[in-house]
């Protein structure tokens, strides 16, 4: 049973695969085609945290692949009611695919084990890789050869970055940081990283300037991500030289994209100008979502190998 916690679950040959047939039902879907590669299948959302992106492009995939969802709220009593790995046990029973959306990356690795379903990371605190292996894709359309490019992440060093600095290290992908000092990636984080991509290029400043000098594609996320919002002040201080605006974007390469996973604060790590400028991918990310779910649903049920 293949699960997909963090982008360490897969090989740079299985992402390719994942790639290879999400562009396969993307161009069927824009020609007006949905292949109902897992009929009967039912996927369960288990979600403590609220999400757009997530949640609706995982339905809509499952849809349109021929399955059907449940989504389960807190009446489930997750994490209540019963132990986690009766949880597990009795959930698999009826379900083929677990999305989870919890707080702890804790929670989602304690549960796991205890699956007979495939379980997929909605996000944890420590983990987004159905975001990152949909902004891998959406690069990949505008810049089709990904080895030897740059990729700046500008700001937090959090769930959505630690996914990239995973997937752009197994993918070639040089990825260049800059955080304030206190707000980098810790020495366990990039120890990590390194075990699962140790092929990755990945170099941490506190320049924004030196990161988006030879970059593609111009990364920002949030500056305090779900469950940080009691740091706000704090934060916002911090990472107020961070902003990504249109004086960033121009010491960047010419051409190079604008990139943000949403929900986005605008007027923080990003401004108006930039995000709705004409160098913003951010509604192909969004949409790129659920292409790419559907290329990580139909390999992990073995729809297609
Ligand atoms: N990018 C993303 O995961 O968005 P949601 O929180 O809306 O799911
Ligand atoms: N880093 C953000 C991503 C939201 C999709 C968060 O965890 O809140």
């Amino acid at each position: 049973m293949r699960h997909l916690l963090t982008l360490a679950d897969l090989s740079k040959v299985e992402i390719e695969r994942i790639f290879s047939i999400a562009e396969d039902l993307k161009s069927k879907y824009e020609s007006g085609l949905r292949e109902p590669l897992l009929p009967g299948r039912v996927m369960a959302l288990l979600f403590e945290k609220p999400s757009l992106r997530t949640r609706v492009s995982f339905e809509a995939a499952m849809a349109h692949l021929g399955g059907s969802t449940l989504f389960l709220g807190s009446d489930t009593g997750f994490g209540k009611r019963e132990s986690l790995a009766d949880f597990g046990r009795v959930l698999s029973e009826y379900v083929d695919v677990v999305v989870l959306r919890v707080g702890r990356h804790a929670t989602a690795a304690e549960l796991t084990p205890f699956c007979s379903c495939s379980v997929i990371n909605g996000l944890t605190d420590f983990s987004h890789p159905c975001q990152a292996l949909a902004d891998l894709f959406t690069i990949r359309e505008l810049v089709p050869k990904l080895e030897g490019h740059t990729l700046a992440w500008i700001g937090d060093a959090n769930n959505v970055a630690r996914s990239l600095a995973v997937g752009c290290g197994k993918l070639g992908l040089r990825m260049v940081m800059a955080s304030p000092k206190s707000y980098q990636f810790s020495e366990r984080d990039l120890a990590w990283i390194r075990r699962e991509a140790p092929q990755g290029e990945l170099i941490l400043t506190e320049d924004p300037v030196e990161a988006v000098r030879d970059a593609v594609a111009i990364y920002t996320d949030v500056w305090y991500s779900m469950g940080f919002e009691s740091e706000k002040e704090t934060r916002r201080k911090a990472f107020a030289p961070y902003q990504v605006g249109a004086e960033l974007m121009a010491q960047a390469q010419k051409g190079a994209i604008f990139m943000h996973c949403l929900p986005a604060h605008r007027g923080e790590e990003v401004t108006d100008e930039v995000i709705d400028g004409p160098q913003s991918v951010v509604l192909q990310q969004a949409a790129n979502r659920m292409h790419a779910q559907k290329g990580i649903l139909a390999w992990l049920l073995g729809a297609k190998g």
